[in-house]
């Protein structure tokens, strides 16, 4: 038996609850759109929610059952965007071939300013599985997301395989490995989160497959990205969080509400602190020195 709470505003509801208990109460078929980005079975802390499961099957097993849901709740034509770790989604990708099209295998990848590995390769990228239940009947606006060609059109190359040599088209519909940077804490759209995924990414997926007013679906909401970009896109949406603080930003983000339980929901309060070559914190805050801040939150 699951409890959840909801909370509407104009054009987004947040679920407060587990998405296995919140997905139940949405209707079949009115989804256009799911974006997935659940916990990744490596041991982050989601405020009280310690994401590990006992073994992998177990880990498996739990998105099969979300992921059955979210099926469920799409529309015919309607497309689903799945991310989870990289050891984990050959176990995703199996079970979705049985069920849905896989269009596509996207890498997101990033550049990393953390630790380094020093004995293997480190991981910098993150795989994001977009499938669609019919691939014949599905929404994808290659016009929205085009980007620039760094092929000949860049160099004013002619193509003279053309029967009248014309220059190289200027843009290009993206491959399947998308460079974007992370989330970092002192962008604009940083929120106090250990997982919050890009604008820019959620901008594309949006776009890519969704028209103004489609209803989209985030059963992991985390900083409510997905809704957050589709409120400012004109698109619908529902979110799904577990933690209490999560539901706060969603609330903040979407201007669903200004107060939760009395509490008066506040954007972080962002500040910068110098570290000096020793680790010691202290001395006047310089702009141009972004490797000497630390994040205080
Ligand atoms: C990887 S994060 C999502 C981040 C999000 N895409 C963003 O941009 O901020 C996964 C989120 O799922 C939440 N979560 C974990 N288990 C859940 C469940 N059973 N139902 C709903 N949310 C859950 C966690 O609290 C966490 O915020």
């Amino acid at each position: 038996m699951y409890n959840f709470e909801k909370y509407s505003g104009a054009d987004s509801t947040i679920y407060h609850g587990d998405c296995l208990g919140a997905l139940q109460d949405i209707p079949d078929a009115s989804v256009d759109l799911v974006f997935a980005d659940p916990p990744y079975n490596i041991g982050k802390k989601f405020g009280e929610f310690k994401d590990s499961w006992p073994s992998d099957k177990d880990y498996a097993e739990w998105c099969y059952r979300w992921l059955d849901l979210c099926i469920r709740k799409l529309k015919p034509t309607g497309s689903l965007y799945v991310m989870t770790s990289t050891q984990a989604m050959p176990y995703l990708d199996l079970w979705l071939r049985e069920r849905m099209t896989i269009l596509s295998r996207i890498v997101w990848h990033y550049d990393s300013s953390g630790v380094q590995a020093k004995k293997y390769f480190g991981s910098l990228y993150e795989p994001i599985l977009f499938c669609v239940k019919d691939a014949k009947a599905y929404t994808f606006n290659a016009d929205d997301i085009e980007v620039e060609a760094k092929t000949g059109a860049v160099r004013k190359l002619i193509d003279y395989r053309k029967e009248i040599p014309t220059p190289y088209k200027t843009t290009k519909i993206p491959g399947n490995t998308w460079y974007i940077p992370r989330v970092r804490y002192r962008m604009p759209e940083y929120e106090n989160h250990p997982s919050q995924k890009p604008e820019a990414l959620l901008e594309r997926i949006i776009k890519a497959s969704t028209n103004p007013n489609d209803l989209i679906l985030d059963p992991f909401g985390g900083t409510f990205t997905t809704c957050h970009v589709a409120q400012q896109l004109g698109r619908r949406s529902i979110g799904i969080e577990l933690q209490p603080d999560y539901v706060k930003i969603g609330l903040r983000r979407l201007g669903i509400a200004s107060h939760f339980n009395g509490e008066q929901l506040r954007a972080l309060d962002k500040t910068y602190v110098r570290k000096n070559g020793n680790g010691v914190r202290g001395g006047a805050i310089d702009e141009k020195q972004t490797g000497l801040f630390d994040a205080q939150v």
